[in-house]
């Protein structure tokens, strides 16, 4: 079974990154991580895949560019000059244009922090929290031109505590992220899928 040429986008922390390649290093998960673009210079993703020896690590600045069009062309670009074949967004601030998301269709795949389709958007621990859920967890989903939206391809469940801060669940949600982030990778190379209406159904 030969690997996936993938490209991380992240904005942040990059834990998830990090499981990816250390899954990567371990033989655990097909795939190869050609290209990591961050659209932060401080972002802690850029040292992790660099210390991982990623061959093309790139800050993309939004400030050099006129509208988010414009950044995401150049984005698109270098995911096809490096031959990546999925786009694996890992902590990806930014939301995508629907160019690019049409460019890259059924490529592109991210990793949400709750049980969508509930609390979509960029607070969605708060959100969880705030609305008084007793479960929330994080879910991996295919990109389509809805936030948070696309086809659902894992998730996984985790208790919200009464004395959690947003803090304490976030970390209990990213201890299931790095466990079902790189088991679907893996699973979509091995397996693969076909979508049926919104419903991804695994070959296997
Ligand atoms: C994760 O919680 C993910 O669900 C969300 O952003 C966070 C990124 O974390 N999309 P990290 O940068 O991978 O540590």
């Amino acid at each position: 079974m030969s690997s996936k040429s993938i490209a991380v986008m992240a904005s942040g922390r990059g834990s998830n990154l990090k499981i990816i390649l250390d899954a990567e290093a371990a033989g655990h998960c097909p795939v190869d991580v050609r290209l990591v673009i961050c659209d932060k210079a401080d972002a802690k993703a850029l040292d992790i895949a660099r210390q991982a020896g990623v061959p093309h690590v790139i800050h993309v600045n939004p400030k050099d560019y006129e509208n988010r069009e414009q950044y995401d062309a150049e984005c698109a670009d270098l995911l096809d000059k490096h031959g990546c074949q999925w786009i694996v967004l890992a902590g990806y601030m930014r939301i995508l244009s629907s160019a690019f998301v049409r460019r890259f269709r059924g490529r592109i795949i991210n990793i949400h922090p709750s049980i969508l389709p509930a609390f979509a958007g960029a607070k969605a621990v708060e959100d969880a929290l705030e609305y008084g859920v007793k479960a929330s967890g994080c879910t991996v989903h295919l990109v389509d031109e809805v936030l948070d939206g696309g086809p659902i391809l894992a998730q996984a469940i985790v208790p919200v505590l009464d004395d959690d801060t947003r803090d304490s669940l976030h970390a209990r949600i990213q201890r299931e992220e790095h466990i079902i982030y790189p088991a679907t990778l893996k699973r979509m190379v091995e397996e693969g899928f076909t979508i049926k209406g919104r419903r991804v159904i695994w070959s296997k």
